[in-house]
């Protein structure tokens, strides 16, 4: 652990978090650390079992953390460092990855790429500071298809010093399950064609490990409530009826507090979204939250039912603008450009075929008359060679040692251009880094976002812009798990 290296961004932190310590610029970083306190945190991964279905369902067999699930929510107040011992009670490697959390390379949890695998009975221990405040969650980055799909996954919940003030601070878990008619897990994880397709979706959708019942709530209320996706796949499309949920942070980083867009919030898989959310309803009544996302497959997630007593007539006033993180503005004007093209799936595969048939007659040479189609054509024999399903810039990733496909000059603003060229949403989601989502379809965003995963729709090209003020290799990648196990990732490296 001594030789891990603490980022030049967590100096920022410290000088905005710590404003009660006067003296903090002044301090070196480790005994400003210390002032603020190490919060120490143990974590299993194992084998266990959940009442994922309702009675009369018997449990199921899941992979979790501390036999929980989801994992135990861990909590700390932002310039807190964590100092987190995870054990690894499984039959196979694992580690855990923080994802949003802006930490030093070391800890990032990606097997061989930033440490060597947790062995089965093996302990790794992860210490890192709590830069941002928000709503993150942790993961496995090793065969995540697997362990993630099967349960291993937690929330990690930054709290402001200077929260907004809310009656309720509640964390959901979305998640969903591909179960047998008997409530067990369906073992067909990482088949073909759901890494072709849009992923493992499921048969049955939870909130914190379980089919939802009702969710208590009282007239008047104030909720802030925190939504993880931590599908593999499934994007959530959330209507809360009559209810207006103000949004107020997305992957843990505050937004101007808004309406969601359509009256949807929408959370591709490992994204987060805070709604603050006033219960206007009456006393005794039942309102539903409606999933929407996919056309015609309509669901009703949750009822919020009232109880007799209302806490206030009618909703608070308090302010719900939260506090500013310390992340770096990107400067648009000095930015490099970087352009990544993202194609694959059950389309663009097919087009491959079709493609490799002609290609024998054609040879090498004639690729000037394909560049138009593809981009370039070293990429698209790689395409064609590779067992890949989907490709960035015409290359499928394998494993997690790779050469980057971006090197970024470090502490330089840097854009990224991604062209969506497939049928399907990719989520995508970049390590280490927050960025400013700036434009989709060549329109600015109205509340230029910050975000760590960006959904991205078929056909859709979405810039994005930021710092790289945080030194090392980085994974970018899909989201859609299968996406991501069939290629759909790549290395940023920032140095
Ligand atoms: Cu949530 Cu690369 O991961
Ligand atoms: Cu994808």
């Amino acid at each position: 652990m001594s030789d891990f290296r603490v980022p030049t961004l967590t100096r920022r932190a410290f000088l905005v978090s710590t404003a009660v310590v006067s003296a903090g610029a002044t301090l070196p970083l480790q005994s400003i650390a210390r002032a603020a306190g190490i919060r120490e945190f143990r974590l299993r991964a194992g084998p266990g079992r959940a009442q994922i279905a309702p009675d009369p369902y018997s449990d199921t067999a899941v992979w979790c953390y501390d036999g929980s699930l989801p994992g135990p929510e861990i909590r700390v107040r932002q310039g807190e460092r964590l100092r987190i011992a995870v054990e690894n009670a499984l039959d196979e490697e694992t580690t855990v990855h923080w994802h949003g959390v802006r930490v030093p390379n070391g800890m990032d949890g990606v097997p061989h790429l930033t440490q060597a695998p947790i062995a089965p009975g093996k302990t790794f221990t992860y210490e890192f500071d709590a830069v941002d405040a928000g709503t993150f969650w942790y993961h496995p980055h090793h065969r995540s298809f697997e362990q993630v799909g099967r349960g291993l996954y937690g929330p990690l919940i930054v709290e402001e010093a200077d929260a907004v003030q809310v009656d309720r601070d509640v964390t959901w878990v979305l998640s969903d399950w591909r179960l047998t008619k008997t409530a067990e897990m369906r073992e067909d994880f990482g088949n073909r064609h759901d890494m072709m397709h849009n992923g493992r979706v499921g048969n049955t959708v939870t909130i914190n490990g379980r089919v939802p019942d009702a969710f208590p709530v009282r007239k008047g209320e104030r909720i802030r409530l925190r939504l993880i996706n931590a599908a593999n796949a499934r994007i959530f499309g959330l209507d809360f009826g009559s209810h207006e949920p103000v949004v107020v942070a997305l992957d843990g980083q505050p937004v101007a507090p808004h309406a969601p867009e359509g009256g949807l919030v929408v959370l591709g898989p490992a994204m987060r979204a805070d709604i603050i959310l006033d219960m206007t309803a009456d006393a005794r009544s039942r309102a539903s939250v409606t999933d929407r996302f996919y056309k015609d497959l309509e669901y009703r997630l949750v009822d919020f039912a009232y109880e007799d007593e209302p806490l206030r007539d009618k909703a608070p006033d308090w302010p719900v603008v939260l506090p500013a993180n310390p992340l770096p503005e990107p400067d648009l004007a000095s930015a490099t450009r970087h352009e990544l093209t993202f194609n694959g799936g059950m389309m663009g595969a097919m087009v491959m075929q079709e493609m490799g048939g002609s290609m024998g007659d054609m040879g090498e040479d004639s690729s000037g008359a394909m560049d138009g189609m593809m981009g370039n054509m070293g990429g698209m024999m790689n395409m064609m060679h590779s067992s890949g399903i989907w490709f960035i810039n015409g290359v499928a990733a394998e494993g997690h040692i790779m050469d980057p496909m971006l090197t970024l000059a470090r502490d330089k603003s840097h854009v990224i251009a991604m062209t969506n060229a497939t049928a399907w949403h990719h989520p995508i989601h970049l390590h280490g880094h927050s960025f400013r989502v700036m434009s989709r379809n060549g329109k600015p965003t109205r509340h230029r976002e910050w975000q760590d995963t960006v959904l991205m729709s078929p056909r859709e090209r979405v810039e994005i812009a930021f710092v790289a003020n945080n030194p090392g290799d980085w994974m970018f990648h899909c989201h859609i798990l299968e996406h991501q196990a069939a290629g759909m990732m790549g290395v940023f490296r920032v140095a």
